[in-house]
């Protein structure tokens, strides 16, 4: 058995005792599959990791950034209490309807704005909100730098910021990789070091998605 298809199975086995994907996460993945939307979202336990973080610290405001087709929007707005409020950002209409939609039959509607447009220009446009509790970046890396910024902007003392795929199979490490998504994403971690308000810690995961990794930080005052 190949590491991967271990790291597969061991999810399987882990997510039918301690987790459920219900009938509204499953459409999710079946509508966006079925509009050739790529095969990117989270896995079932990073969701429910996700989820359970949020649950933990009690976030009423969530920011993600990078919709695709709501799967992640939909383990994290089920974290809200009554009035909490997910604002997710999307750049692609057709990725944003069809999240819409699969957030509609989720029955999260009220509770979850997806934005269209530009991330770096949808956070311009929060300014002057009320502060997020909890952010989930997860869409392109090469941006990462600047979203942490307009994360410490957007947060408050006591938010926690995620950022999805820091690991990609190791490529992280290569120092002369000119990927664009992997010279990010090392400036992402040099920013984390660098910032006096950024305390945070690199977690790598393995499962269904293969080998990958979470970069988590935490806002300080
Ligand atoms: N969080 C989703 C997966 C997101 S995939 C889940 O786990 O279910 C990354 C998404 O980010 C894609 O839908 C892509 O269209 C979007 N994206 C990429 N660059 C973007 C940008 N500059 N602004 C807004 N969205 C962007
Ligand atoms: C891939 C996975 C992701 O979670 C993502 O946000 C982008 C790409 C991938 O497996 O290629
Ligand atoms: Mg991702």
């Amino acid at each position: 058995m190949t590491k991967r298809d271990l790291a597969s199975e061991l999810d399987d086995y882990f997510n039918s005792l301690l987790l459920t994907e219900d009938e509204a996460l499953l459409e999710a993945k079946r509508t966006s599959t079925a509009a050739g939307l790529p095969n990117i979202a989270v896995s079932a336990g990073q969701g429910k990791f996700l989820q359970l973080f949020a649950l933990a610290m009690g976030a009423k405001r969530i920011l993600e950034i990078g919709t695709l087709g709501g799967y992640s929007t939909i383990w994290l707005a089920r974290s809200l209490p009554e009035g909490g409020k997910l604002v997710s950002l999307e750049h692609d209409p057709n990725f944003a309807k069809i999240a819409e939609s699969n957030i509609d039959s989720a029955g999260l509607a009220d509770k979850v704005d997806v934005v269209v447009g530009d991330a770096l220009e949808s956070l311009f446009d929060l300014r002057g909100e009320e502060p997020f509790d909890f952010i989930f970046i997860d869409a392109d890396n090469k941006n990462v730098p600047g979203y942490l910024g307009w994360a410490i902007r957007l947060g408050r003392p006591g938010t926690v910021i995620i950022v999805d795929n820091v690991v990609r199979n190791g490529r992280v490490l290569d120092e002369n990789d000119e990927g664009r998504a992997v010279i990010g994403t090392r400036k992402a971690v040099q920013y984390v070091h660098d910032h006096p308000r950024l305390d945070g810690v690199a977690l790598q995961t393995t499962g269904v998605k293969g080998h990958d990794g979470y970069l988590i930080a935490r806002l300080l005052p």
